[in-house]
């Protein structure tokens, strides 16, 4: 690329977005500070309450991060010691690892190859196959909408009534998706948000929320997320200490007055990408029908991946494998026994899949050099 400048693209560069609402982020952090209400103060409270009216799911409890969200949310579904539960091996390993925190077990399904997300007639076949007595210790099931786009959810709420399955949705990655007409996280019993700030809402801090329409479920989170205790010094079971602070509820206020906007802007970017892309040896990001993208990730799959990576990465474009591993391969897992082969689609979305900057602020110079260097490396 002797003819083009070398330029310095970061996968995500939050000081850009920070600029764009600094006084307003400014302002409601030395609120905060002079108020010195740092733990569940009426800032969280009225997240809560702007958060559920966002998702359209009526109730919401901040917790300490999108981590313990799942795993508070599995436990207020009654989720313990000898449960299993169905979910993707193809995710952030928070969504497996939660299962596991709680003394249950994660059952792996692979994903879908178009969407990366659960297969919903693999779930389908795997309970039909499993005999009665093994079945009765399946109890919920975590669909993760990957990268910010919603897994089949009708088919995955139709297994779930039949086989009378607590659905806890990983949104981590897809706060604002929509599945024909409805939000991610309105759909299961519960759906589960990260605060981390790389993601699409993110606060200066870790941060997570569990959402749900069912009010006594998120009654029974609140609980939790105060070591089991309603009232002070009374404890009715045994909880957790995560909390929501202040400082990261007023920061994410202000930023979720804009998400909107910036949820489109991903989307101008990725079809961008979309359009340059065309023709090349690589594999686009694919909407599933009656789906939203959000666009937390902009994906693609390269048979040559590694050497694609080092290429950009020589020329100053950053990227990132999500995920290189699959569940099932890591090794904390493996005395369950699953050798590679076990799911073949999601083994290979690891060896190809790369994920570009996607992020609102993005230039029109930086979207050009970035499309422009993936071309010259097919060239
Ligand atoms: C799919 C998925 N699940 C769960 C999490 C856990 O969220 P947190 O990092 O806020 O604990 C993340 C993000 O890191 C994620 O991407």
């Amino acid at each position: 690329m002797a003819d083009i400048k070398k330029m310095n693209i970061p996968l995500l560069d939050l000081t850009e977005q920070y600029k764009t609402i600094k006084s307003d982020v400014d302002e409601v952090l030395m609120k905060v500070v002079e108020s010195q209400y740092f733990i569940l103060s009426p800032e969280v409270g009225a997240l809560e309450k702007e958060i559920a009216a966002y998702t359209d799911t009526a109730y919401s409890a901040g917790v300490a991060s999108g981590t313990d969200a799942i795993i508070l949310a599995l436990k207020a579904a009654g989720i313990g010691p000898g449960d299993k539960v169905i979910t993707t091996p193809f995710t952030f390993f928070a969504t497996a690892e939660s299962v596991s925190a709680l003394g249950a077990t994660p059952v792996f399904v692979d994903i879908e190859p178009d969407s990366f997300n659960i297969d919903p007639d693999k779930v389908e076949e795997l309970l039909r196959t499993t005999n009665n007595e093994k079945r009765k210790t399946i109890k919920a099931i975590i669909p993760v909408h990957l990268y910010g786009q919603c897994a089949n959810m009708e088919r995955i709420m139709d297994i779930a009534e039949r086989y009378g399955l607590k659905v806890i949705e990983d949104c981590a990655q897809a706060i604002g998706a929509t599945r024909k007409g409805k939000k991610a996280g309105s759909f299961g019993t519960a759906g589960c948000l990260s605060f981390f700030p790389s993601k699409n809402l993110g606060g200066f801090g870790d941060g997570g929320m569990v959402i749900s329409s069912d009010e006594a479920f998120i009654n029974r989170v609140k609980r939790l997320r105060v070591h089991g205790s309603r009232e002070q010094y009374v404890h009715e079971e045994i909880g957790f200490n995560s909390r929501l602070d202040s400082l990261q509820a007023a920061i994410l206020r202000v930023k979720l007055r804009k998400l909107d906007t910036w949820l489109d802007g991903r989307r101008v970017v990725a079809k961008r990408y979309d359009l340059a892309f065309t023709g090349l040896p690589l594999v686009t990001p694919k909407i599933d029908d009656g789906n939203t993208h959000t666009y937390h990730q902009y994906t693609l799959l390269a048979d040559e991946r590694d050497r694609l990576m080092k290429y950009l990465n020589d020329n100053g474009v950053g990227s990132r494998i999500y995920y290189p591993i699959p569940m099932h391969l890591q090794p904390c897992y493996r005395d369950m026994g699953l050798k590679e082969g076990s799911y073949p689609i999601s083994e290979s979305v690891c060896k190809r899949a790369l994920s570009i900057p996607v992020y609102p602020e993005l230039t029109e110079e930086k979207i050009v050099y970035i499309t422009d260097t993936v071309k010259k490396f097919y060239r």
